[in-house]
């Protein structure tokens, strides 16, 4: 079985499939649909990116290829509240796909009162009424789709509102994508990469994604897309740091109890002897203790496709997980439930198209 969802397939499964095949065109509209702009970002000086779930993980990745090449620090924020130091000139951008989450918009309207230069993304809502109102810079990206299944309008038009301070991303954006296209048939065929490690993984346990530290954000993409599309919990954690506390846990860990956990560790080519060593060794412990333990190494070159690549790959796992759990992947009913009840986007139907 490939791609193609059987007959008996939930409801919600094709519509996911679809989805995540198109996240390098993604990518590239959402790159595309950037109007031409003077936004406040400006080499040294942070900007703080404001989102949550599915829509903040954009930031979070940018911060971290920003870390690594960027011109300015960027700080992804999941908050009501935005840190004391997020003052003028630093200026602020508001990532909600739906346009209506109450973290975002609160931490907006405190943008507002602090008089900081703002940007919005969005696929409506009240965060476009709001930025529109003010006269702020937004970028609207095509709306019906679940958040989590729209990061590649989200990256593609943050990237290219801080294009001033992220320019290589800015220029290899739409080659990187293309590159990523030529792994879709891979990824979606059930004895691909992808597949192997939702099989590896297995229906009924906890996924565990550890990650060299530039790669932590797409261990947290993995940990969410396992909870959201396959409703399983994940757990992640970053190397070089968990051999300084995990460990200890993991060593005292019946071996029984090791024996029912798999984790994958993602890592990536050229990041130095010393991590290297550091990822062998915890390879090395975690197997001796029993659990099942894949490595995980992008084949693409390059902070920025090592990182898109890994995102897709962890986006497929989750869905052959929840393919083979027989969950559906797309309704995402405990969190319409909680917007509903706290606050924020209601959902418009229990297919989940705005959950
Ligand atoms: C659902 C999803 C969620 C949302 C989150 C915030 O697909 O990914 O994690 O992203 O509830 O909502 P938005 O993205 O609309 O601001």
């Amino acid at each position: 079985m490939g791609s193609e969802a059987g007959s008996d397939a939930p409801p919600g499964e094709s519509r996911m499939w679809e989805f995540a095949s198109s996240f390098p065109r993604q990518l590239k509209e959402g790159l595309r649909s950037v109007p031409r702009h003077n936004f406040a970002a400006r080499p040294g000086v942070p900007i703080a990116t404001v989102g949550m779930g599915g829509s903040g993980i954009a930031g979070e990745l940018l911060s971290s290829l920003a870390a690594r090449g960027g011109e300015s620090a960027l700080l992804p924020v999941r908050d009501f509240v935005l840190p004391a130091w997020v003052r003028p000139p630093v200026p602020v951008v508001f990532v909600s796909y739906s346009g209506n989450t109450a973290e975002t918009l609160g931490a907006y309207e405190q943008a507002r009162a602090r008089g900081l230069p703002r940007a919005v993304i969005a696929s409506g809502g009240r965060l476009i009424e709001l930025a529109k109102e003010d006269g702020v810079l937004h970028v609207q990206v095509p709306p019906g789709q679940p958040p989590r299944a729209s990061l590649g309008y989200l990256f593609g038009a943050l990237a290219g509102i801080l294009r001033e301070v992220l320019p290589e991303v800015d220029r290899d954006l739409p080659r990187v994508a293309d590159g990523l296209s030529a792994r879709s048939e891979e990824f979606s065929s059930d004895s691909g990469l992808a597949g192997k490690l939702a099989t590896a993984w297995g229906g009924d346990r906890d996924l565990w994604v550890y990650a060299t530290d530039p790669l932590l954000p797409v261990a947290r993409r993995w940990k969410t897309q396992a909870e959201e599309n396959a409703k399983r919990l994940g757990h992640f954690d970053a190397v070089p740091e968990l051999l300084h506390n995990a460990v200890v846990a993991w060593d005292a860990m019946p071996k029984a109890e090791a024996q029912g956990r798999f984790v994958a560790i993602l890592h990536a080519a050229g990041e130095g002897e010393a991590t290297v060593r550091r990822v062998d060794y915890l390879a090395r412990s975690l197997g001796a203790q029993g659990a099942k333990v894949e490595l995980v190494v992008p084949r693409s070159r390059g902070a920025l496709g090592e990182m898109l690549e890994l995102v897709w790959l962890g986006d497929y796992v989750s869905l052959w997980a929840a393919r083979r759990r027989r969950v559906d992947p797309l309704p995402v009913p405990a969190i319409d439930k909680m917007k509903v009840a706290l606050g924020g986007s209601a959902p418009r139907a229990s297919g989940g198209r705005k959950g």
